[in-house]
């Protein structure tokens, strides 16, 4: 059987003629197996002996079952544990495995055959694990964590943070300029963490006026303001078991930041307007663009609450201080961009490229990706050249004559010919040259698709009537 040999369990029960019995039982069954006699002692033991599985009683002395799975959900990397419950105490068995973490429970007496038969789903599942664990390992190598991409050094080590906070509930504070990928971090925290199947939630606190953002967060009861009209649950509790990110954080207001302090301290909301406390398991992940440890120090943002959220940093490097990531990120973003707009661009032309790569890209991958898209829709296919990038935004000029398809597509308009015949020629003809891609003509035209479909409606009820 795969993966049997993989797995060793450690048994905890006080009783030591059940424990032996148990501990024999499964030896005999081809695991490794060691024992112990209160939750104190399996802590110790885990120290040296690292166990995939952990069987434990729930009664014990010095430390019941409860509390070593509580300890032992502590730890980045912790054992699954199979919990035996007193027959019939169903309660107590389904709030070990949702509260407590527990793998699966086991009611006494003992049915050698359920015990085994768990023993190697737990075992499945522990290879599947070092599967996926492998499988990142590896895709890190090659610069990709999540949805972020870069091998450059400076990526590397922000992977290799995400990777040892992501697995705990650690707070953690992500910074970086604009564009650098801070949401993208974040999102890579939540799923690389055991709350992966729990929501994400993303809340930016500088986009609210400042009333708003508080019923945002925690929430409020119907009539609290002018306005509620509705009882509204908050983010906290949106992103119960899950993850909140307190986007642009350092623009919270500060009576907000009193009042998150305390949420994070007490792990408790109550909405707007409400009596009773909300119990919230939520683990928070704050980003900022701004300076906000100097913030902390002038007074500008609350220090006990900079120094709750910054338990653990993140710092995201900007783009022109890792332009070695350009081609692997222009190759990932084409890509996306591609299936996004339907589009078959194979890539960029060289010197499409060496102007790309002189910008110093102050909107960071963000204004990479707007660039990119401009050209991957002008381009539609084969390879973006420079003429493909847009004229705007600073980006070096070295755009020579006009690609030969569009000088020998132009349009020839007699004098005489009114701007309305001149504006629905051009579209008629765009529209050819984007095989009537018509998200694609917008772009090139410069206007939204909804004033292109305008413009054909409007062209259309002209033809009907004629
Ligand atoms: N390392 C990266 N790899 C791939 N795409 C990236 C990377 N960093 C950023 N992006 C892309 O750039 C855009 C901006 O990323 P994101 O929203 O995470 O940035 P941000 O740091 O939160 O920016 P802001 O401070 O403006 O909110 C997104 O489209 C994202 O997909
Ligand atoms: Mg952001």
């Amino acid at each position: 059987m795969v993966g049997r040999n993989l797995i060793s369990v450690l048994v905890v029960d006080d009783e030591a003629n059940q424990r032996t019995a148990l501990a024999s039982m499964i030896e005999g069954w081809g695991y490794r197996v060691q024992t112990a006699s209160d939750g104190q002692e399996a802590l110790d033991r885990l120290r040296e002996f690292d166990a995939s599985v952990v069987i434990t009683d729930l009664m014990m002395p010095v430390l019941d079952g409860k509390e070593l799975l509580r300890r032992l959900h502590e730890q980045p990397r912790h054992p699954l544990a199979i919990v035996l419950t007193a027959f019939g105490n169903i309660e107590t068995a389904l709030e070990t495995v949702h509260d407590l973490g527990a793998f699966w429970f086991l009611e006494k007496p003992l049915e050698p055959r359920a015990l085994r038969l768990l023993l190697e789903r737990a075992a499945e599942q522990r290879r599947l694990e070092s599967y996926s664990a492998e499988l990142e390992r590896q895709l890190a190598g090659q610069g990709v964590l999540g949805e972020l991409v870069g091998s450059s050094p400076a990526m590397q080590s922000v992977y290799s943070l995400i990777r040892q906070v992501a697995p705990t509930r650690a707070t953690v504070l992500i910074s970086g300029e604009s564009g650098t990928g801070k949401e993208l971090a974040a999102r890579a925290i939540h799923s690389l963490s055991p709350r992966r199947d729990g929501p994400f939630v993303a809340v930016n606190c500088a986009s609210m006026p400042e009333a708003l953002i508080e019923s945002e967060l925690f929430g409020h009861e119907k009539g609290s303001f002018t306005g509620a009209v509705e009882r509204r649950r908050g983010c906290f509790e949106l992103a119960h078991e899950g993850t909140l990110l307190l986007d642009e954080i350092g623009d919270m207001p500060a009576l907000t930041q009193a009042k998150l302090l305390r949420v994070l301290e007490d792990k408790r909301i109550r909405r707007i307007g409400g009596a009773k406390e909300i119990e919230v398991d939520v683990r928070v992940v704050a980003s900022t663009n701004r300076p906000l440890d100097e913030m902390a120090r002038d007074g500008k943002f609350r220090e006990d609450l900079f120094f709750r959220l910054a338990v653990f940093r993140v710092e995201l490097p900007p783009l022109r201080e890792r332009k070695q990531d350009l081609p692997a990120l222009c190759a990932a973003l084409i890509s996306t961009l591609n299936a996004r707009h339907e589009c078959r661009v194979a890539g960029l032309h060289p010197e499409t490229f060496e102007i790309l790569s002189q910008h110093d890209w102050p909107g960071n991958v963000r204004e990479l990706r707007n660039v990119l898209e401009y050209a991957v829709i002008l381009a539609g296919e084969g390879e973006a050249l420079p003429s493909h990038l847009p004229r705007s935004g600073g980006l070096p000029v070295r755009h020579p004559a006009p690609p030969a398809a569009a000088a020998a597509d132009g349009v020839l308009l007699p004098v005489g010919t009114t701007l309305e015949r001149a504006e629905r020629e051009l579209i008629e003809l765009t529209l050819r040259h984007t095989a009537n891609n018509k998200t694609r003509a917008a772009t090139i035209l410069g206007v939204s698709p909804k004033t292109l479909f305008n413009k054909l409606r409007e062209y259309g009820a002209a033809d009907a009537g004629e």
